[in-house]
């Protein structure tokens, strides 16, 4: 690691929280009687101690702006405090950071007890180890005493980095003898970094991560989903997506048969109904094609660059559809898929079962069927019991969830399966 300790402001720099900061805001001065700036006004809330923005950018008095504080924060402590989500990608770097030895710790002018309460929604606490912030009430804080009272005692300024959006924040790190760096996709404004002092100013958590990390970027992670059709999947994967960008993860949504230009072309063939009365055999290797260059052009390269894949449907599919679906063996699957499996295996499955009757009638209200999807009873009870086959195999990577329930419910049992193995 570059240095020991490893320094972040919050707002701005790990979590985007304008929007719920510029509302909260706008509701305090309306509930006042004032107007509500334009928000290029608002943003500059982000970040500084909050007295001082009334004062400075509203005209408030001391008492004024303490009464302010309080019709704001009746409306964040609920409500605005969540409507933030971590950058993406800023996930990866404090795991990598945390995970490489060094020190880790967030110093921000937000209160304490709120900057604690969403690092733990967001599930980044994990990697994080002192915290930083003010104490409710209290009316301002000197960027400089936040910073050191992030780092453990007796450590050596010159041994951290420090990253912040705003110019107080350089300031105050180049001050106490730290290396400073401005991380422009925040709320700064133009030239507002570099003329702080900041070291360097990256524009993106990407460039932050390539210089922290010295282009070592850890593994990414492969989470499939499974499931027979109509079991629910496309619901709970965007969902799935959604969550983990919020969280802070760069993911990659992906498919297959499908997933990339060639395998796209592929799956036409396949799932046409034009393609009626193919082989069984040919069926498998199409997949299995498709497969193949799905792994090398997309899954491959994003889990090298420590990116989150999630698979709608991979190699099992085709264990339970063909070597058991279509009674091929898994042997014969297995000995066709040899190229794409050598090079990447899922570290997560979630397999989604939901019985048959339910099932159908989930289809029936979507899309038209596919040519898979016509397919006869027996057909399905067949790919049920190569799931079953493929749960067995793989206790330790397989995770089987009751899909038959509602949509949050579900969700609920699909969070906490890949919350573990983040
Ligand atoms: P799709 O429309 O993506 O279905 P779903 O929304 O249920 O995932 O179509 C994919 C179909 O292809 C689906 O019926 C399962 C089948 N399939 C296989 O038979 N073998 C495979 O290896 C894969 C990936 C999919």
């Amino acid at each position: 690691m570059k240095f020991d300790y490893y320094l972040f402001d919050f707002d701005g720099t790990i979590a985007e929280t304008g929007e719920g900061i510029r509302r909260s805001v706008a509701y305090a001065l309306e509930r006042l009687g004032r107007p509500v700036p334009g928000e290029d006004v608002l943003n500059r809330f982000i970040g500084p101690p909050l007295h001082d923005s009334f004062v400075e950018l509203c005209g408030f008095d001391d008492e004024g702006a303490e009464h302010a504080i309080e019709v704001y924060r009746s409306r964040y402590i609920g409500t605005g405090l969540y409507e933030a989500s971590i950058y993406p990608g800023i996930a990866q770097l404090l795991r990598a950071l945390h995970e490489g030895g060094a020190y880790v710790a967030l110093a921000s002018a937000k209160p304490e007890m709120m900057v604690e309460r969403l690092t733990k929604h967001f599930g980044i606490d994990r990697y994080i180890d002192a915290i930083s912030g003010t104490t409710l009430g209290r009316h301002s804080a000197d960027k400089r005493d936040l910073l050191l009272a992030a780092l453990p005692e007796g450590a050596d300024p010159a041994r951290a980095c420090m990253a912040g959006d705003r110019s107080f924040d350089i300031e105050a790190g180049k001050a106490l003898g730290m290396t400073a760096v401005g991380t422009d996709y925040g709320y700064s404004i133009e030239g507002e970094l570099a003329g702080a002092g900041a070291d360097l100013v990256f524009d993106t958590v990407s460039e932050m991560t390539d210089w922290m990390l010295e282009g070592e970027r850890p593994r990414g992670l492969f989470i499939t989903m499974e499931g027979s059709d109509g079991c629910g999947k496309s619901t709970q994967i965007a969902r799935l997506k959604d969550w983990l960008t919020r969280r802070g993860y760069e993911t990659v949504l992906t498919r297959e048969p499908g997933g990339c230009p060639i395998s796209e072309r592929i799956r036409e063939v396949i799932l046409s109904l034009d393609s009626k009365g193919m082989s069984a055999e040919c069926e498998a290797l199409l997949y299995a094609a498709s497969r193949v260059e799905h792994v090398r052009e997309v899954i491959e390269p994003a889990i090298k660059c420590g990116k989150i894949v999630i698979c709608d449907r991979f190699l099992d599919s085709s264990i339970a559809y063909q070597a058991y679906g279509r009674e091929l063996g898994e042997d014969f699957i297995r000995q066709i898929n040899a190229a794409a499996a050598e090079r990447v295996r899922p570290d997560v499955t979630i397999l989604l079962e939901v019985d048959r009757e339910r099932a159908r009638a989930r289809m029936a209200k979507g899309a038209p069927l596919d040519r898979l999807e016509m397919e006869k009873e027996d057909f399905f009870e067949r790919v049920r019991r190569g799931y079953e086959a493929v749960k067995a195999q793989s206790p330790g990577r397989v995770f089987a969830i009751d899909a038959g329930r509602t949509i949050d419910e579900v969700f609920e049992d699909v969070k906490s399966v890949v919350d573990r193995s983040l």
